[in-house]
């Protein structure tokens, strides 16, 4: 199976992308995490990006198009993936089609994350990952078990997105509302949006996922 999870900065596209991983066997392909991991290789890719991204603007369409096709190949055919962030543009929409086909794969659902944009900036700003394997945390909505110490690996280094900042988030808000929210209508014509309330708990919007993927 093949998902789009939809929604704008701060959504919870990446949290509900990793709960899908572990719980399906799924494989997550964020263009944010592909871009952030060229720019930190100095790849480049990175360096074009980076300037991008620091301002909350997007990438070129060739560049993430040219990731995913590739991020694809490197994958067996039955393994499910979830697109997280991609497509953002018409454009992108038009290459993932072809994407897709030239490789025999079929996109099932496009789930869009509804929530309110002011509780967006919360969200942002207060997110933090491990440096050392990347769980996710929130000051106020997702803490380490133990203070300062990643449930996951035991590692106390964590780090916080240049771009996670208020000015930067707003005009990313800015950039979804024009160039990405305008690719729902292609989908919807399909008949393969489902919209979930992802302003409720991380727990009850995973059920709700699980619910359109399990046609229930
Ligand atoms: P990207 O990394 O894709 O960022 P984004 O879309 O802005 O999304 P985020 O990662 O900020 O949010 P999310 O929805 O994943 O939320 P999360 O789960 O972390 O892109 C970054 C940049 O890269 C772009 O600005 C652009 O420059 C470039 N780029 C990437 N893809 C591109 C493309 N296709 N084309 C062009 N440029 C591209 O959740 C946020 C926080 O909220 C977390 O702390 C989490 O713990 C918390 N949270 C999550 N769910 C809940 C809940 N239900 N209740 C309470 N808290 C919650």
């Amino acid at each position: 199976m093949n998902i789009i999870l939809l929604g704008p900065p701060g959504a919870g596209k990446g949290t509900q992308a990793t709960l899908l991983v572990d719980s399906r066997g799924m494989v997550q392909l964020s263009t944010g995490d592909m871009l952030r991991a060229a720019v930190k290789a100095g790849s480049p890719t990175g360096v074009k990006a980076k300037a991008v991204m620091d301002a909350g603007q997007l990438v070129s369409d060739e560049i993430v198009s040219g990731i995913i096709g590739e991020a694809l190949d490197g994958l067996a055919p039955e393994t499910g993936v979830i697109f997280d962030g991609y497509p953002r543009t018409a454009a992108q929409a038009e290459s993932l089609d072809e994407i897709l086909s030239t490789r025999g794969r079929t996109l099932h659902h496009v789930i869009e994350l509804e929530v309110d944009e002011d509780a967006l900036v919360e969200r942002i700003t207060g997110r933090f990952t491990c440096a050392n394997c990347g769980e996710g945390y929130h000051d106020t909505f997702k803490q380490p078990k133990a203070e300062g110490v990643c449930d996951k690996c035991g590692s106390t280094d964590f780090k916080r997105r240049p771009d996670d900042n208020e000015e930067t988030v707003r005009t990313r808000m800015t950039e979804y509302r024009a160039k990405t929210a305008p690719i729902l209508p292609i989908y919807e014509a399909r008949g393969i949006v489902s919209r979930v309330d992802g302003m409720a708990d991380m727990a009850d919007v995973s059920t709700a996922i699980a619910a359109v993927l399990d046609g229930k």
